[in-house]
Formats: C-alpha cells, sequence, structure tokens
C-alpha cells in the first residue's frame, strides 16, 4: 500500500487498539485460527474472551472472563466445531470483567452472535426503547449486546428472499440508529458461511484468502494465513462469504476498496528468543533508530528531508508555531520534541496533551503547524485533537508507526515511525523513534532559519551516532538488572532531570509504573525543593537522569540535596559524571556522552530496561499490564 506521507518504503504495521476481534469463513475448523487470531491480539484488551462458531445450524459459543489461556482450556474442554465463526478479546468499557459481559452477545432470538470493540454511547436509551417496545430482555451489562439485538430487531422486521442482504440492511438500519464508535463481526446461524463486519473509529481488516475470508482488528492476526488485506474505512459495512466479499457503506452506497501486500510476516509479530515482546523492542532500538532516519538525512546541504509533510520550503519558512500534541509517551516524546524544535529551530513549540487541546479554546495564530503523535495511530483523544485542529483550518501532521491508522489517513501529512511492529503495552522503541523523528523536524525547520550548515552538519553526525551508542547502551543490561534487583522492596521511586531530560524523567515513572504497579512519579529535578523533597526517606529511591551536559552541576546539587535527607540515589550520567558522583550516588548508570539535544534517545533506554527487571523480579506481567491495553480507543 503507498504511504500516506508520500513516497517512502511503508509497512503495513499492525493497528494497536483496545479489543480484539477476529472472524472466518472457510473450509478449515474455524477453532484453532480463531484462537491463534486471538492469541496474536492479546495484547490489545485481556479482560475476557470468547468464540462463537457456526455449526451446522447452531451457535457453539465458548467465552469466559481472563486471559485467552482460559478460553483455550474451555474449548479444548469442549471444543467447538465448524468452519466459520467469531471470536474476540475485551478491554472492558460497560459493564465488569464477567463471564457474561465476555462477548460474543447474542440478539433477543439467540440467532445473531456479535463480537464488538468500541463504545456504542447511546445504548442506554437503544436498550430501553427495546425493553419498552420490543420486550428485549438482556443478559449483559454491556453496550455491544444492545446493538446484537437492535440488529436482530430489525432483521426480524424487514422482508427480503435473500437472508444476507436482509442481514446486511439490518446490520446497515441499525448502525445508523448508533452514536459512538464501532469495530463489529457477525454471524447468524442460519445463513450458511457468512459474516458480516464493519467499522466505525476501530479498526478492521478484511482478510483475503483462496477459497477462505477473515476479518480482523490487526493484520497480525492472520499473516500467518494471507498477506492480502483490505483496510475497511469507516462506515465500511463487509458482507463475507468464503470465495466472495462485497463492501458497502452504511449509507448505502457500494464501496472503493484496495487490496493491499502486507509486507511483514508471522515471524515480525513473535517474540522471537526473547522472553518479553518489551525486552525484544528494547533491544530493536539500534535498528529503529536507523529505520526513523533511513533516507531522511541530507548530509550535502546538513539537513532533514522528509517529503511525507507535504509542504512547500516557503510553507515551511512561514511557520510561526508549533504545536506538538499525543498522549502518555507520545506526550513525553512531545515534551523532549518542545525542547528540540525551540533550541534547534527556535520557533515556540506548545505541547498539550490531547485530552485537553481537543477540548480548549486554544488561541492559535494562523501559521501554527500541529503534529500528532501516535504509535498506534488509533488513540481517541489524539484523533480527537487531530479532527478539532483540522476543523479550526490548521494544517495538522502525523507522527505514525502504523501507516494503516486512522490518523496516518486523515493527517495532512506527516512522518511515519517505520518501528516495525510494537506489541508490548508499555511502549518503548516508539518514544525513540517520535524522538528522532522530531529531531529532524528540528533541523529541517533550524536550517531553513538560521542553522549554519557546520551546525546542521554537527547535529547530522550526533544523530548518526545514535545507533551504535544505544548498541553500547543496551551491553548494560546486566548491570541494571543488578540494580532492579536491590531495589525491589522500594514502596515507590522518583524520577528526575532537567531540560531535554526532565521529559524522559517522566517517562521513566510512566514506565515504571505500568509495568511494576509501583508508585512513580517524574519531576524537573530543581522541583524537589518545593515539595518533593518532603517524600524523600532511606526506603524510596531517587532516579536522576544527569548526563554530562550544560546543567550537570544543577542536577549534582539536587542529587546531593536527596542525598542529605538519606535517599537512595541511581544516577544515569555520562562523560565526567560518574567521576564527579562518586560517593553520593549509590549506584551510577554510565551511557555514552552526546550533545545534549540527542540524550534523550539514549537515557530512555536505561529507565526502559530498569523498569523491565524490576517488572521481572516482581513477577509482573510485562507484556499484558493490569488494567491497560495497547491503545486506547475510548475517551
Ligand atoms: C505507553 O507505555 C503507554 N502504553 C501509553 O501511554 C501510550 O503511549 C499512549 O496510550 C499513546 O498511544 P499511541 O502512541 O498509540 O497513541
Ligand atoms: N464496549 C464493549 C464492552 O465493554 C467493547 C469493549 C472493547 O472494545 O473490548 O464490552
Amino acid at each position: 500500500m503507498a504511504g500516506r506521507y508520500g513516497p517512502e518504503i511503508c509497512y503495513n504495521l499492525p493497528p494497536k487498539i483496545m479489543c480484539g476481534i477476529v472472524g472466518y469463513v472457510g473450509r478449515a475448523e474455524a477453532a484453532p485460527i480463531l484462537l491463534d487470531g486471538l492469541r496474536r491480539l492479546e495484547y490489545r484488551g485481556y479482560d475476557s474472551a470468547g468464540v462463537a462458531i457456526v455449526n451446522g445450524k447452531q451457535i457453539e459459543t465458548r467465552k469466559c472472563a481472563g486471559r485467552i489461556a482460559n478460553l483455550a482450556k474451555l474449548m479444548t474442554e469442549k471444543p467447538p466445531s465448524g468452519q466459520y465463526g467469531i471470536s474476540h478479546t475485551r478491554w472492558a468499557t460497560h459493564g465488569k470483567v464477567t463471564d457474561e459481559n465476555a462477548h460474543p452477545h447474542f440478539d433477543q432470538s439467540g440467532k445473531i452472535a456479535l463480537v464488538h470493540n468500541g463504545v456504542i454511547e447511546n445504548y442506554a436509551a437503544l436498550r430501553e426503547q427495546l425493553e419498552r417496545e420490543g420486550g428485549h430482555q438482556f443478559t449483559s451489562d454491556t453496550d455491544t449486546e444492545v446493538l446484537a439485538h437492535l440488529i436482530g430487531s430489525i432483521y426480524e422486521q424487514i422482508d427480503g428472499a435473500d437472508s444476507k442482504a436482509r442481514l446486511v440492511n439490518a446490520t446497515r438500519a441499525a448502525l445508523k440508529q448508533v452514536i459512538g464508535t464501532y469495530g463489529i463481526a457477525l454471524v447468524h446461524s442460519d445463513i450458511k458461511e457468512f459474516m458480516i463486519g464493519a467499522r466505525r473509529g476501530s479498526p478492521l481488516v478484511l482478510g483475503v484468502g483462496k477459497d477462505e475470508n477473515f476479518l480482523a482488528s490487526d493484520v497480525s492476526a492472520i499473516v500467518a494465513h494471507t498477506r492480502d488485506a483490505v483496510y475497511l474505512n469507516d462506515f465500511d459495512i463487509v458482507a463475507v462469504s468464503r470465495d466472495k466479499f462485497e463492501i458497502s457503506s452504511v449509507a448505502g452506497e457500494s464501496g472503493n476498496y484496495q487490496i493491499s501486500k502486507v509486507e511483514f510476516g508471522a515471524e515480525d509479530v513473535s517474540k522471537g528468543d526473547f522472553p518479553h515482546y518489551m525486552l525484544k523492542e528494547i533491544f530493536e532500538q539500534p535498528n529503529s533508530v536507523r529505520d526513523a532516519m533511513r533516507g531522511r538525512l541530507n548530509t550535502e546541504e546538513c539537513t532533514a528531508k522528509l517529503g511525507g509533510l507535504n509542504m512547500t520550503a516557503g510553507e515551511l519558512r512561514d511557520v510561526s508555531r508549533v504545536v506538538l500534541t499525543g498522549c502518555g509517551t507520545a506526550l513525553h516524546a512531545a515534551l523532549v520534541g518542545e525542547y528540540l524544535i525551540e533550541q534547534l529551530a527556535n520557533i515556540p513549540v506548545e505541547v498539550e496533551y490531547a485530552s485537553e487541546f481537543r477540548h480548549r479554546n486554544t488561541p492559535m495564530s494562523g501559521n501554527t503547524l500541529v503534529f500528532a503523535i501516535s504509535q498506534s495511530g488509533e488513540t481517541a483523544d489524539t484523533l480527537g485533537a487531530l479532527r478539532e485542529s483540522q476543523r479550526k483550518g490548521f494544517r495538522t501532521l502525523g507522527i505514525c508507526n502504523n501507516v494503516a491508522s486512522t490518523i496516518a489517513r486523515e493527517s495532512d501529512g506527516g512522518v511515519y515511525m517505520h518501528a516495525g511492529p510494537e506489541i508490548g503495552v508499555a511502549a518503548t522503541k516508539s518514544f525513540t523513534s517520535q524522538v528522532t523523528i522530531l529531531a529532524l523536524i528540528g533541523l529541517l525547520l533550524g536550517r531553513m532559519r538560521h542553522l549554519s550548515s557546520s551546525q546542521g552538519s554537527r547535529i547530522i553526525e550526533a544523530l548518526e551516532a545514535l545507533p551504535e551508542q544505544i548498541e553500547s547502551v543496551l551491553k548494560l543490561s546486566e548491570q541494571i538488572r543488578s540494580i532492579a534487583k536491590k531495589y525491589v522492596e522500594a514502596e515507590g521511586m522518583l524520577f528526575f532531570g532537567r531540560q531535554f531530560n526532565f521529559p524522559v524523567a517522566l517517562e521513566g515513572a510512566l514506565k515504571m509504573k505500568e509495568i511494576t504497579y509501583l508508585f512513580a512519579e517524574g519531576h524537573p529535578s530543581a522541583e524537589l525543593k518545593h515539595g518533593i523533597i518532603a517524600l524523600v526517606r532511606p526506603d524510596l529511591p531517587s532516579i536522576f537522569v544527569a548526563p554530562d551536559d550544560a546543567v550537570f552541576c544543577k542536577n549534582r546539587n539536587n542529587i546531593e540535596q536527596v542525598k542529605a535527607r538519606k535517599g537512595p540515589i541511581i544516577v544515569l550520567t555520562s562523560g565526567d559524571g560518574a567521576k564527579q558522583l562518586k560517593g553520593i550516588a549509590n549506584d551510577i548508570i554510565e551511557i555514552p556522552r552526546a550533545p545534549e539535544f540527542a540524550t534523550p534517545v539514549l537515557t530512555a533506554i536505561p529507565l526502559q530496561l530498569f523498569a523491565y527487571h524490576v517488572a521481572v523480579e516482581l513477577g509482573c506481567d510485562v507484556d499484558k499490564p493490569r488494567n491497560l491495553a495497547k491503545s486506547v480507543t475510548v475517551e
């Protein structure tokens, strides 16, 4: 598939999003295909799981709260049989995590089984109407069951000799009444070898096979069977049989589609020799950072080449303000971007939480350039911010990993990260790729303004040195593991940094919280004395990100302040730093020296490793931390 951001080589990376859907119609037994697909999607949600497989005229359902392993056990005890069916792994939004609330859900007749990703916002009104007018009875607390009932109720009311067309029409009519987001798949026990998929706001991919077809929220679930995929658009409805499919829109028009080749295989979405995806992805960073720069450095003109921005040199030169928006780790990368673009390009930059930006009356001047940063390209808050920014007439670009994502498709241009699939729920390589790309943007904008060619050339040299420097940071993994072992008993941790490394402190704390469940906070080092220092005590370690840079001495003062109050200190430093902190810090992690703008790429990695090793020591589920999902498609 051609990239939305111009002619660069693109990989169809799997969208990462809450909940996973897999559907199959073919000649093979559906159960193992659905189960294998769900396992590959489990990182997206893991509250409960279920399948509905049609056997003759009966739908066989297995579903339960908990991981896919629980469902697999259920399916081994009572194997469902049939050549078509649907399945789901849930990230609960409406209704507790129980067997009853697990998908699939059924309509009143019990003949339609439905799985759903997203939120039906007007479910309460629809449910009330179905109960009042049709005497419908519900067995779960989910919004999804209401949609199943609505489709079933319309199906009963409309005529049509062709039951497939009738089911499509009923689905279309129901979706017209729905406010909210959905990726759905459904089957009807009376309609042989047939399923329907539809999407709005939640991704859905059609996998096109030989005498078999698939539906999935993410191609990684089906890539072992086919590499031909149709990325459905919002408001598409697809009627899928074994040997054909038909795409139309919720409005009733016939849909345009394009079959894309998925450019990665099943091996790219496996853990390889690593015990966890997170560790694999941490170790991929020399390559992912290299790939973020590949073909984008112009050593001749000492600048960056970012054709996907779709902007002329004149337009880039006219930019007077930059707004960077995103959530979580992407927001932290944006904060690094603020320092980067201001320092390299001397343009005022503001960073906005996407969730706040979209609801605020932010005054914006005409020449503001907005970047929505998102690994998955599907985060609802970031997508909302992008749309709000576009509504107000601002050029809004994306920095995305997932080429087929909604943000990539809806933005006015942008830069792909090319980081490869990121499966671990804790974002790692996406952070360093985002920071690298923001440095390229800073370089490009800077070279159009005041940066000299020799300054540009030094920046390029520093960027080019990063992959090798990351290799040497990764060699510290064992040392970091032994430090992690010392602090597993800690009740919490504090992370500090200044300037470029203040956002890295925030990111280090986020990693620690997410995967170890320890209380962790990140702060600018100097904020210590304004309140945080009250927390300092002998059993609460402070981690300082203090490379040998312009603010090292300031950091050292803050380190001394913690030392004076008997707080354990771990320092991440470079150059002369270790010598200066000997005898003050309890543990010192030494990373290679780099110009300060490039340090966040190097300092973030030991903190990723630190959180990882603490989590492993504590026996936590590193790749699937509790209550989280890879990316968040609800508000
Ligand atoms: C990071 O470790 C988190 N899992 C989370 O904060 C994530 O970065 C955030 O939800 C944004 O996701 P996105 O980059 O896919 O938009
Ligand atoms: N809203 C639905 C539920 O709570 C679907 C959530 C999901 O995307 O997994 O069951």
